[in-house]
């Protein structure tokens, strides 16, 4: 705009003249008015975030159309600023809230539009979920368990980092005995080791409690064999212990043959024979075929508890007697199951452990 055009505006402008602040509301209501029109035309063309976008840029935004009339507020007489002021502010609300009210619907339709596409197909073939199951070791643990529980055992743990007292000592077993060499195995520090067996545990129910006993304890075990088909350093044992008065071999034998039949079924043969366990006196091992099987599988020590034991925890000996096992849990699931490897048990290969579901 050139100087001479801008004076000719002042001159026009001041030619119309009618009191400066009944021009300057009027024309602010003109102004209002003109907005409230192109806005009836804009609204339907409002469709998608693009147009909505460039509506609140030109009407809203900070140099849009409606801030811009605050602006212009200066020109009007102080007196009617304040209803000037209203006027916009009325017109901003409104705006505003109609505004809101369409980005709302635009949203909804974006989403209902999007849903129709995104429709589930209800025939689509589903996504099966895997089942899990236990682990066959579990299975049989637990079976073992429930059978002595039905025959009146109750279920006692014990650390699995045990200290040479009751892993040895309050077994019978001295610290220069040659038995040591049997389960020596993987020590903690000077004075603890990870259990070779269960049979600490026994130690540990009897010096807490009288006879009459009789427990179970399932737990896992650690030794330094060399792996083989039967043999891993890491591997399961449930103990057991009866302390009672009278008890001799044949209820050991007895208990071991209820046990067996429950556990196998039909056509497994049992064998005992002689051993030796410091702990125990007399000591026996106990094999057990399969039906059509060649080989024995030794399955267990066992004997009749050794009188130190008891003196050992405080018991009278002439009084109670009692036998006690470890059995092998690893073993039991062999037989049953017919595995010819206990490494299979550990090495977690799903196309083993699935055939156990
Ligand atoms: N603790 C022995 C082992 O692991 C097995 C054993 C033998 C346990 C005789 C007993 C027992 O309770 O009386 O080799």
């Amino acid at each position: 705009m050139s100087l001479n055009q801008s004076k000719a505006l002042v001159n026009a402008k001041n030619d119309s003249y009618t009191p400066r602040t009944m021009t300057g509301l009027s024309q602010l209501q003109q102004q209002i008015e003109q907005i409230e029109r192109d806005l009836e035309a804009r609204w339907p063309q409002l469709t998608d975030s693009a147009s909505l976008e460039a509506f609140r840029v030109e009407f809203l935004g900070r140099k849009g159309r409606i801030p811009l009339l605050f602006k212009k507020m200066g020109s009007v007489d102080a007196e009617l600023r304040g209803q000037a002021g209203q006027l916009i502010n009325a017109l901003k609300v409104r705006v505003t809230e109609d505004f809101e009210t369409r980005i709302a619907e635009q949203q909804a339709a974006a989403r209902r539009q999007q849903l129709s596409t995104d429709a589930v197909d209800l025939s689509l073939p589903g996504t099966r979920r895997s089942r899990g199951h236990l682990h066959p070791m579990t299975i049989v643990q637990r079976e073992i368990e429930a059978i002595f529980m039905k025959m009146g055992f109750d279920v006692a743990t014990g650390p699995e980092i045990e200290t040479e007292y009751y892993n040895f000592e309050a077994l019978n077993i001295p610290a220069d005995h040659p038995a040591r060499g049997d389960w020596d195995t993987f020590y903690i520090d000077e004075k603890r080791l990870l259990r070779p067996h269960t049979s600490p545990v026994q130690v540990r129910v009897m010096e807490t409690s009288e006879p009459p006993i009789r427990i179970i304890c399932p737990g896992r075990c650690y030794r330094r064999d060399t792996q083989d088909a039967t043999h891993s350093p890491v591997f399961h044992q449930v103990e057991l212990l009866w302390i009672e008065e009278g008890l001799s071999l044949a209820h050991l034998k007895y208990v071991l043959e209820l046990f067996t039949e429950e556990f196998f079924g039909e056509g497994y043969e049992m064998l005992f024979s002689g051993d030796f366990f410091p702990f125990t006196e007399p000591s026996v091992q106990v094999h057990i075929k399969a039906p059509g099987a060649e080989n024995w599988m030794e399955i267990m020590g066992a004997g009749m508890v050794d009188p130190a034991v008891l003196t050992g925890v405080g018991y009278d000996a002439e009084k109670y007697t009692g036998f006690a096992f470890g059995l092998g849990i690893e073993r039991m699931a062999m037989l049953r199951y017919g595995i010819d490897d206990i490494r299979h048990f550990l090495i977690n290969d799903l196309r083993f452990i699935k055939q156990f579901s």
